[in-house]
């Protein structure tokens, strides 16, 4: 697989929740660039749950990261409805964050371990709550001043700049010094530097001279940080006379949703408000992660592994928490996990990752039943047989380890484990093409017949 292309998504006309478009996200290391997400395109329709799953470090977190911008992709851009987030300020984004909501894999590392669960529930509204006082005009220019100021000092340029001009005083220092030490004594007990300390001296200022603009630049900044650190203080007054003024009633209220919604997650307020996350299991914990997601009624909550640490059982009723409570709220999920059979059992429609690349989308019964791509085909075939007249032997299976993400290999990325890897798979990349109705693979020779050799029907695995 290793597909490029945004064939799979669907018109804009359609109105997704959500959609990512060429994301690309690479992280530099010592070794070199890590290739985690390569042109990968998803969208995300009003009720739907949209399903990733692939082997581990294929670039699932790194995908739900980037559209939460934590951190912002390399590339690529995402649309919250009609919100471009890279268009979207610090400010922007907190709003943004409260309909883009994010559930992580292990549950009890995700919760404060020093907040109780009231206040880790209650946070979000809170946080929403207080955005909606308008803070006052200087803070807002502190907002906008702050990070341009740091662009404006971190710009390669000026550091440049500055560089140069330190290292050129030095040099002509150091020139002006030793010429001065080696030249002839004049009368009152100075040296004659002659040319040589000269030349040091017009070096200096010359180098001074360069960074003037910048020592200017610095010193205005400087002194309007710190007018508005002093006028801080003062503007701040009036909002938070407001906050104070309407405390009693969201509290109030705050508290009363944070009941409802912890009683929709199946944790008893009564006993849970005020203990810390250690004091629950994992089970349980998910559900506290699921009612702060759920507090601030998001648009969508990305899921990112959320049984993965649970057992079976408890995976089961998480697993249907998340489908009543998709329905309740009216939420769209993204859900990612590594194993298929999960991500059947809740997915409207799957896409099967590799290395950093999408290589099919389909809804989970034709993934399960007629897996087109190879990989989707070795995914299916790991799945356990309970049955012993299936030889797991006779299913297809890769070839070699997983590549290295700093370094994938060249045309399809899956050409070095792909049983039917043929000579164009290196020289050309797969484009995502549609082979059926809904359904969507990144492969040269893409297995379309109804029934492949070795796939055994989903039902014989223990998945329904
Ligand atoms: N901060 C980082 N710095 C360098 N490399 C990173 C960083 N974060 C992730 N990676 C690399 O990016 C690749 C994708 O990582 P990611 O966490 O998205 O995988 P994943 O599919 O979520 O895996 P898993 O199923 O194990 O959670 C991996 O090769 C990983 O090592
Ligand atoms: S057949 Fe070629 S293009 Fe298709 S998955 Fe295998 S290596 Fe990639
Ligand atoms: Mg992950």
């Amino acid at each position: 697989m290793a597909g490029s292309g945004t064939a799979h998504l669907r018109d804009e006309r359609c109105g997704p929740v959500l959609r990512a478009e060429h994301l690309m996200v690479e992280f530099p290391t010592r070794r070199g660039r890590v290739h985690a997400v390569s042109d990968v395109s998803i969208d995300l329709v009003d009720g739907e749950t949209l399903g990733i799953v692939g082997e581990s470090g294929c670039g699932k977190s790194t995908i739900a990261k980037a559209i939460m911008r934590v951190p912002p992709p390399d590339s690529g851009r995402v649309l919250l409805g009609d919100t471009d987030l890279a268009a979207t300020g610090a400010v922007g984004m907190r709003d943004v964050r409260s309909r883009l909501q994010m559930v992580f894999q292990d549950p009890v590392a995700s919760l404060n371990p020093r907040h109780r669960i009231g206040e880790i529930v209650t946070e979000p509204l809170t946080v929403r709550w207080l955005e909606s006082f308008r803070r006052s005009p200087v803070i807002r220019l502190w907002e906008r001043y702050v990070p341009a100021m740091l662009r404006w000092w971190r710009h390669p340029l000026v550091r440049r700049l500055a560089t140069v001009a330190l290292v050129a005083f030095l040099a002509g220092l150091m020139i002006w010094v030793v010429a001065t030490a080696a030249g002839p004594e004049r009368a009152g007990g100075t040296r004659d530097g002659g040319i040589a300390g000269t030349a040091g001296n017009a070096v200096m200022l010359g180098s001074l001279a360069a960074v003037a603009p910048i020592a200017a630049m610095f010193a205005a900044t400087t002194v309007a940080w710190l007018g508005l650190v002093a006028l801080i203080p003062l503007s701040a007054v009036p909002r938070w006379v407001r906050i104070r003024r309407g405390r009693r009633r969201f509290r109030e209220e705050a508290g009363e949703k944070v009941r409802r919604v912890l009683e929709d997650v199946g944790i008893d307020p009564g006993t849970a408000l005020d203990r810390r996350p250690h004091e629950f299991s994992g089970g349980q914990a998910q559900r506290i992660s699921l009612a702060r997601a759920l507090i601030t009624e998001p648009e969508v909550i990305i899921c990112d592994e959320p049984v993965s640490a649970l057992d079976v059982s408890v995976q089961a009723q998480v697993l249907n928490l998340l489908k009543d409570l998709k329905d309740k709220y009216g939420i769209s999920l993204i859900f990612i996990a590594h194993d298929l059979a999960v991500v059947k059992n809740i997915s409207d429609r799957v896409v099967v990752m590799y290395l950093g690349k999408i290589c099919e989308v389909a809804s989970p019964d034709d993934l399960f039943a007629r897996p087109h791509h190879p990989y989707t085909r070795v995914l299916v075939n790991a799945i356990p047989v309970p049955d012993p007249a299936i030889d797991p032997r006779a299913a297809p299976t890769t070839n070699g380890e997983i590549p290295s993400p700093l370094d994938p290999p060249s045309g399809c990325r899956f050409r070095t484990r792909c049983p039917q890897a043929r000579p164009r798979c290196a020289r050309e990349e797969p484009e995502i093409q549609r082979t059926a109705p809904g359904r969507y693979v990144a492969c040269h020779y893409p297995a379309t017949d109804p029934d492949p050799a070795g796939a055994p029907r989903p039902e014989a695995r223990g998945v329904t």
